[in-house]
């Protein structure tokens, strides 16, 4: 799928393909070094992450067990208020755990920087997180993101995971949308 068969929904592809699946080449080979020897939980944060953990997953030298968590932030429109509610918890307890969460894009950084401080609370050995892009704001909120693909500018971004309205996840790629697909 490329950016024509998107018809005009599609203003740009901000980091093709290639580039994310380079970057992840480079993550999962640094998640691998870090956590030798280590007892390694993925905690995906859906539906966002679905893509990343698939492919992050995928590449690393180990087999390794991972969880998912469903969460709200309440707050009105698409401003996150870091007050969030969990729709659907992990399966695994994280006791003594090393605990990577796994995200899609850390905005704010309110939903992570609480979702850090629960699964901390749980009695996690460690909880980091690995993230593809990260937004310029989440600097503005004290939340240590281990492992980044890519810093993006402030812009609305769609695919690999990423929807507008639950659509365009399914993308292989990361990209920004017309303004005409907001206002119809
Ligand atoms: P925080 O708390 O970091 O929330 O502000 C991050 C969540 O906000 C959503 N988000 C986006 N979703 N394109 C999207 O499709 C974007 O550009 C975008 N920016 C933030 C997303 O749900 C993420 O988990
Ligand atoms: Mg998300």
């Amino acid at each position: 799928m490329n950016a024509t068969d998107m018809g005009g929904d599609l203003q740009q592809v901000l980091i093709t393909q290639e580039q994310i699946e380079r970057r992840l080449d480079e993550m999962a080979a640094q998640i691998d070094a870090d956590y030798e020897g280590r007892d390694l939980l993925l905690v995906g944060v859906l539906k966002g992450a679905v893509y990343v953990m698939a492919d992050l997953s995928r590449r690393l030298r180990r087999s390794v067990p991972m969880d998912w968590m469903a969460v709200s932030s309440y707050g009105s429109g698409t401003k996150s208020s870091g007050v969030v509610r969990i729709l659907k918890d992990l399966d695994a307890d994280i006791t003594g755990r090393d605990v990577l969460i796994v995200e899609d894009i850390i905005d704010s950084g309110l939903t992570l920087s609480w979702l850090m401080g629960n699964l901390g609370s749980r009695g996690a050995n460690s909880v980091e997180t690995a993230t593809l892009l990260r937004k310029p704001e989440a600097v503005r909120v004290e939340v240590d993101v281990k492992y980044v693909g890519f810093d993006i500018p402030t812009e609305f971004v769609v695919g690999y995971g990423l929807d507008y309205a639950e659509n365009y996840r399914n993308l292989p790629f990361i990209g920004t949308l017309s303004p005409s697909v907001y206002e119809s």
